[in-house]
């Protein structure tokens, strides 16, 4: 057991970052090794090599799987986890986010998990604070742990991680799953075709967009069906929600234009019904809930790099 945790942390010691921001800031290498270290975490676990350390989970938006997840990771890797509760924190005085991240710091925290309506709110922090910031979300821009999970996924269920073709489908506008997803894959070597309504395509994305989302059912070997998120919506970006799903919902009806092979992903949390019917969620092409389970190694992996490597 020792020889492993010796062996993994000497390559965690290639790590050079001091905090996780974004999957634009990582290297084809960077991915490579937080892919191999979460896959290593299970046969380390029992050493708890996180002891004595602690997590704060910062969450200013709500969260059921990054949170839940970030703690089950730093725990199983004996650290400790403080939880916040922004509605029951002095924020609600007027207390601002670097005086809170502060505050709790200074009780002795050496990672904190981030999560906010913001964009920018995890890069702002990270020059603020002394711990080594995840961005676990922020606003629109990014969530690189989800996109760490979801290429461990793809890399599982089709046994490569470079070459695919792979559809991110639905509202790209405010997804930054979409975001993390897309500088990932394609670093990995990935194709990536946004598919959406042109509303919800930002055009400053580089990568190839269409409206077609039956051929791309049938051409893609990873279709992520992506949250429309209705509290972020201005109006008149799409007519309907019906409308919606007639044109990019994954459909009972769609799931016949699959090719063999495909897998579908959702990073969650879903509206069924609207962007995903029932019957795909829960089809055996769905790989929703390996994604979920994908989270605690992949964030566990994270807390492990961070607290070897960094410049
Ligand atoms: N995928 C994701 O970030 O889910 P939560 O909002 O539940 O954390």
């Amino acid at each position: 057991m020792a020889m492993a945790l010796d062996a993994l942390l000497k390559r965690c010691r290639a790590w050079k970052h001091s905090h996780l921001l974004g999957t634009k800031d990582l290297s084809r290498e960077d991915i490579s090794l937080v892919l191999d270290v979460a896959e290593a975490i299970p046969s380390v676990r029992a050493s708890a090599p996180l002891k004595g350390r602690r997590l704060f989970n910062f969450f200013v938006e709500p969260s059921t799987r990054t949170r839940t997840s970030f703690s089950l990771a730093a725990r199983s890797l004996g650290a400790d986890v403080v939880d916040f509760s922004p509605s029951n924190s002095s924020l609600t005085k007027g207390e601002s986010l670097k005086d809170t991240a502060r505050t709790i710091e200074s009780m002795g925290v050496a990672f904190t998990a981030i999560r906010h309506s913001a964009s920018g709110a995890p890069m702002f922090l990270s020059r603020l604070v002394k711990s080594a910031v995840i961005n676990g979300g922020d606003g629109a821009n990014e969530h690189p742990t989800q996109a760490l999970l979801d290429l461990l996924t793809m890399r599982q269920r089709l046994g490569k991680i470079t070459g695919l073709k792979v559809a991110l489908v639905g509202d790209i506008a405010h997804s930054r799953v979409a975001r993390s997803n897309l500088w990932a894959l394609q670093k990995m070597g990935n194709e990536v075709t946004l598919v959406g309504p042109s509303t919800l395509i930002p055009r400053d994305l580089p990568a190839r967009s269409t409206q077609d989302l039956d051929a791309a059912l049938r051409e893609n070997d990873v279709v992520m069906m992506l949250r429309l998120q209705l509290e972020r919506q201005q109006a008149g970006l799409f007519p309907s929600t019906s409308e919606y799903v007639r044109f990019f919902g994954l459909t009972r009806e769609r799931l016949g234009l699959l090719k063999n092979g495909t897998i579908i992903m959702h990073p969650g949390p879903m509206n069924r019904g609207l962007e995903i019917s029932g019957e795909a969620a829960d089809s055996d092409r769905s790989v929703i809930l390996n994604q979920v389970s994908n989270g605690v190694d992949v964030r566990a992996a994270v807390l492990l790099l961070l607290s070897q490597g960094g410049t």
